[in-house]
């Protein structure tokens, strides 16, 4: 499998990167270095992860050339809206000490709230001077996209939605392909707990030598779904970027899809509202 996705507008991105939420600022340094040195070269953060301008002293001091990396940040609930969403871009930018960035992303739609459209126009202005490489959505229920596909000129890259064994949206995700939007899978792993020590991933996993973790996060790159687990444990960094060296069968995919309990580990995007989360 190739390690590299070419998105709808023809950027590369690696189809595994590494989600930084909750990795606390003063770890990042180290947690990034290993991360660099395990093979990762995309990340994934966001405003309220209140980390931007840890990830970003990190990129200044590697040695990694900035074109290399592939930095993915997102417009906070609270700051949508034209203007706003200019002005929370380039103080994201200014925290990540970056003159672009990769890949800018709505960080939920608030559709109560209906400001995702004019937040979008401006991530399109932005994307229009330079200043961004893509940008796309995460959280959005079909019923959203339709709305910002018929009211906005640039189609989303990618859509990040929660995406695990225990909550399986292909239906969102067939909606997404047909639209040329890649689905990228937040809390891939459910957030380690009993996914990790499931008997069904186990079995499997021992087949190849690989423990669940590996096996959920090959199981997202064969249904075609970019992944960006979190870990702040070394063993556990290289541990999930180990996956490139074996492919499950048909059968074992379909076991695993079939683990689905349309379970949720968070909101219902269409409930989340600006101001909701502090
Ligand atoms: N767009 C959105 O709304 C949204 C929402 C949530 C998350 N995200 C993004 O998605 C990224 C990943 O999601 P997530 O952080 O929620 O959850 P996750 O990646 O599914 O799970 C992270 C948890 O699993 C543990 N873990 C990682 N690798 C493991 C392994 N090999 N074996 C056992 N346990 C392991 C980690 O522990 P340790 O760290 O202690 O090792 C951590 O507690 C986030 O960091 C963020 O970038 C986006």
């Amino acid at each position: 499998m190739e390690r590299n996705i070419k998105l709808n507008n023809g950027v590369v991105m690696p189809r595994l990167g590494f989600g930084v939420y909750k990795v606390d600022s003063d770890q990042m340094l180290s947690v990034f270095n290993t991360a660099i040195a395990s093979g990762y070269r995309a990340f994934d953060t966001a405003y309220f992860y209140f980390n931007e301008t840890a990830i970003g002293e990190a990129i200044k001091a590697s040695s990694v050339p900035r074109e290399e990396l592939f930095i993915t940040t997102k417009l906070w609930n609270d700051h949508q809206g034209y203007d706003s969403t200019i002005e929370a871009f380039n103080a994201s930018l200014e925290r990540l000490g970056l003159d672009y960035l990769d890949l800018y992303l709505i960080h939920w739609p608030c559709p109560k709230d209906d400001l995702f459209i004019e937040t979008y126009r401006a991530m399109e202005d932005l994307y229009k001077a330079g200043k961004i490489k893509a940008i796309g959505v995460c959280n959005f229920k079909q019923e959203h996209l339709e709305k910002l596909l018929s009211e906005t000129e640039i189609v989303p890259v990618v859509n990040q939605i929660e995406y695990h064994p225990y909550f399986n949206q292909s239906e969102l995700q067939s909606y997404c392909e047909s639209k040329g939007i890649q689905i990228t899978a937040w809390s891939p792993l459910m957030r380690g707990g009993e996914l990790m020590t499931h008997e069904k991933l186990v079995a499997i996993g021992e087949k190849y030598h690989k423990t669940p973790a590996q096996v959920i996060i090959r199981w997202h790159l064969q249904s075609n779904r970019l992944v960006i687990p979190k870990s702040v444990t070394p063993s556990r960094i290289e541990e999930n970027i180990k996956v490139f060296d074996f492919e499950l069968s048909e059968d074992e995919m379909q076991q695993i899809n079939n683990m689905n309990l349309n379970q949720r580990q968070f909101r219902d995007p269409s409930e989340v509202k600006i101001g909701d989360m502090k």
